[in-house]
């Protein structure tokens, strides 16, 4: 069989075909805003100018024709409601023009399936961590689990929200991670971790209070090093927990190499493994949703092309009957 997959949620509007075996094309159209965050209505405008045209040259790229696809995936959530509506708008046209099946897939449960073709891990838990989102998840009894997340924002718009007070443009996180290798002098932060929850906008409070105070390296290098601290810890509570030894890192924070240092460690010294799939299925892309999308429709899962979007989708209300 043969998926098309729109990713839409939020910055990358992007368009993947695959098939069970691999990804026969995989192609982004990031919104990239001229100043400030992410906008909501000018990145749904922009998903929308350019969606026909990534549709179009995805399948050209996999060296099909339209009529070869046999089924449409697309992002229902969680993400920004405009944004969700324009690739639903997309995916139910192509579907009812191709007379194909459509599927609405959760966005956070495509990393985490993503990961896994991808990796090769079985069973992780996971560590997913972008923008908008960040959770520690783990699979028990028919559902991806979230035994961690963030109280308030996500890690990357927070290291995003100190980049843009520091100056620096969007996408700000690895902007911060570049300033922060060359810091070396620890300030205190507030570490906050609530039972297996955690917080990070108090942080960013304090560490915007220090930016006329320190150097701004070592403020960088103090926000990762409290803030991706607080990430490994939850993760390394989940994996006892669960007694899992598979962790899977995914979301575009995962880019960034300290993080990855210290779940690296923290695997050693627990004997479990770190996974992390290649860039391109880190970050917010259409193969992942294609992929999760054929799975679900192989296990029985049939949708209808009046499916709704779900800006708050969570990934433990999908009940997962392909594993
Ligand atoms: P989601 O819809 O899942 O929240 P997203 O729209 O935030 O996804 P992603 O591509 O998963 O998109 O993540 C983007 C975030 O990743 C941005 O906040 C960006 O600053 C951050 N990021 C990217 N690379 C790095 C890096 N090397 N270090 C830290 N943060 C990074
Ligand atoms: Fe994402």
């Amino acid at each position: 069989m043969k998926a098309l997959g729109i990713e839409g949620t939020a910055w990358n509007l992007s368009v993947g075909v695959v098939n069970e075996n691999k990804v026969l094309s995989h192609i982004s159209k990031p919104y990239q805003p001229n100043s400030g965050g992410i906008h909501p209505r000018e990145a749904s405008q922009h998903h929308a100018d350019n969606i026909a045209s990534v549709i179009d040259k995805a399948i050209k790229k996999a060296e099909i024709k339209p009529t070869e696809i046999d089924l449409i995936s697309f992002s229902q959530g969680p993400g920004m409601g405009q944004c969700l509506r324009v690739v639903a708008t997309a995916a139910r046209t192509l579907s009812l023009s191709l007379d194909i099946p459509i599927v609405g897939v959760n966005h956070c449960i495509a990393h985490i399936e993503v990961g896994r073709w991808k990796t090769g891990c079985e069973d992780p838990v996971v560590l997913y961590v972008s923008g908008a989102n960040s959770q520690v998840l783990g699979y028990r009894s028919n559902r991806y689990r979230v035994f961690g997340e963030t109280l308030d924002i996500g890690i990357g718009n927070a290291l995003d929200k100190f980049a843009r007070k520091i100056d620096l443009n969007h996408p700000g996180g690895p902007k911060i991670e570049k300033l922060a290798e060359k810091g070396n002098k620890l300030i205190e932060l507030p570490y906050i971790v609530k039972g297996m929850d955690f917080s990070f906008s108090g942080l960013i409070t304090s560490a915007e209070n220090q930016i006329n105070k320190k150097p701004k390296q070592d403020i960088s290098y103090s926000i990762q090093e409290t803030a991706f601290a607080m990430l490994t810890e939850v993760t390394e509570r989940a994996l006892a927990h669960l007694s899992k030894n598979e962790i899977l890192l995914c979301g575009g924070v995962a880019n960034n190499k300290r993080l990855t240092n210290m779940l690296e460690t923290m695997a050693e010294n627990r004997d479990a493994r770190l996974y992390k799939p290649k860039p391109e299925f880190l970050s917010d892309n259409g193969a992942m949703i294609a992929h999760t999308g054929l799975k679900m429709y192989k296990s029985g899962i049939k949708h209808t092309t009046n499916i709704n979007i779900k800006p708050n989708y969570r990934p433990d209300t999908v009940e997962v009957r392909w594993r």
